[in-house]
């Protein structure tokens, strides 16, 4: 059934204001939560920030008086919707169990636009970033466990498989390696856009929640393990950006922004199993038509241009969170040991030039160790092994994946193959599976 967001029913912008109760709801339960409620309640989150913060930016280059007033209205709309959405976050849920969810996120929406995306570089660049996000997940979640007592299992529900990707080690690149080639607005899809401007939000809120919350632990192992992955989402950030169009006008990119932003409301509300959830997600779903509305007119009023020229005439579905275990373990059996080269390609590590440039940032970035490799050597020492859920035939190749993910040059606490087969042969510590 097809749904043109510019015809349906929207609540017009004057009548989205709310009172303090409104906007602030009752959290969910952590425990009852369907696990692919928290991850649509997180990528919200991270969907609102950016639509709030696009928006500040874009106003700050305006002289455009229409334009600003309703950039000033609809900011306070963002603003107390990010806040109904964050904080259904309950307060008993610890900052690693909401990273887990960040990162099942991350593997399960990467997944998901990966095989449902047009552009064939795009698809490529996704398949990448799926790999690095999903070896995030199994190194936190090694700290998951000491730290909290907890399985992972709690959080992603054993949807999404919890064992090594390409080494978060090497995901230190120079930035300016990490730079994609960009969509052409005019020939790109309306899935390529709204794709990518959903994944940059996502991965930009991911980049926020660790730089503000890899400090609450007093340990320093940990806090280190935030620095670094936070900091791989910062190149991630970089990466996928550098994928849009930049010369999209702003008024272009208020509009996409808005449309991003109706077509992950309407998967949300289609999907969601919680039925005080999906409400939410409809209410809002009726807030971002009006957006969008008003955003099409200003649109085409200076550019002279049929908004649907950029938005099509159906809704797009960036965001539908289902188990992609398989997709995955496909993508992880022949992709672990590509990186991105200078010429905004890709190559195998046997390919890769010695003048590399991002190994003089590994090699700085990793001189006294790496501390997602840490983690495993603590966990190691303590347990004897590490922590993984996956099925057998991904379990038995963990070695052989190690093998083939590795680079010549490593950092100095690097888990062995040699290590992680003595590994393999310890007994496991979870057997929930
Ligand atoms: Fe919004
Ligand atoms: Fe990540
Ligand atoms: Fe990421
Ligand atoms: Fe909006």
């Amino acid at each position: 059934m097809s749904f043109n967001a510019l015809k349906e029913k929207s609540t017009p912008l004057e009548k989205q204001l709310r009172n303090w109760h409104e906007i602030t709801k009752k959290p969910f339960n952590k425990t009852e939560a369907d696990c692919y409620t928290r991850t649509r309640q997180i990528l919200m989150n991270g969907i609102e920030i950016e639509a709030w913060n696009f928006k500040h930016n874009f106003s700050r280059t305006t002289t455009d008086n229409e334009v600003q007033e309703f950039l000033a209205v609809s900011k306070r709309i963002e603003d107390a919707q990010q806040t109904t959405v964050n904080w259904l976050t309950p307060a008993d849920q610890s900052v690693l169990e909401t990273t887990l969810g960040y990162e099942q996120v991350a593997v399960e929406m990467t997944a998901w636009m990966a095989q449902n995306e047009p552009d064939e570089y795009v698809k490529e660049t996704f398949d990448f970033g799926l790999l690095e996000d999903f070896d995030h997940l199994y190194r936190y979640s090694q700290w998951a466990y000491m730290e909290h007592g907890i399985s992972p299992n709690d959080i992603v529900q054993g949807n999404t498989d919890v064992i090594l990707g390409r080494p978060t080690q090497y995901h230190h690149n120079c930035n300016i390696v990490r730079l994609r080639k960009p969509y052409d607005k005019a020939t790109a899809s309306p899935q390529t856009k709204v794709n990518i401007y959903t994944l940059v939000s996502g991965e930009q809120q991911t980049h926020n929640f660790y730089a503000e919350h890899g400090m609450q632990y007093g340990s320093q192992c940990i806090r280190e393990t935030y620095a670094e992955i936070k900091d791989v989402e910062e190149e991630h950030v970089t990466m996928y950006e550098s994928l849009i169009d930049p010369t999209e006008s702003w008024y272009e990119k208020l509009l996409l922004h808005e449309f991003t932003e109706v077509c992950t409301y309407y998967t949300c509300m289609v999907d969601e199993v919680d039925d005080r959830l999906k409400k939410i997600w409809e209410m809002f779903l009726d807030f971002e038509i009006g957006h969008l509305k008003i955003a099409a007119e200003i649109f085409e009023k200076r550019e002279k241009r049929d908004a649907e020229e950029v938005i099509g005439t159906d809704i797009v579905i960036p965001c539908r969170f289902k188990s992609q275990k398989e997709y995955v373990k496909k993508v992880l059996m022949s992709e672990i040991q590509k990186r991105v080269t200078g010429n905004k390609g890709y190559a195998d590590i046997k390919d890769l030039p010695e003048d590399w440039a991002s190994y003089a940032i590994q090699k700085k970035a990793n001189e006294e160790g790496s501390p997602t490799e840490n983690v495993i050597n603590i966990i190691t020492a303590a347990k004897g092994r590490d922590l993984v859920i996956a099925d057998e035939e991904l379990k038995s190749n963990q070695a052989k994946l190690l093998e083939k993910g590795l680079e010549k040059v490593q950092a100095p606490d690097t888990v062995t193959v040699e290590e992680t087969k003595k590994m393999m042969k310890e007994e496991e510590i979870i057997h929930e599976c």
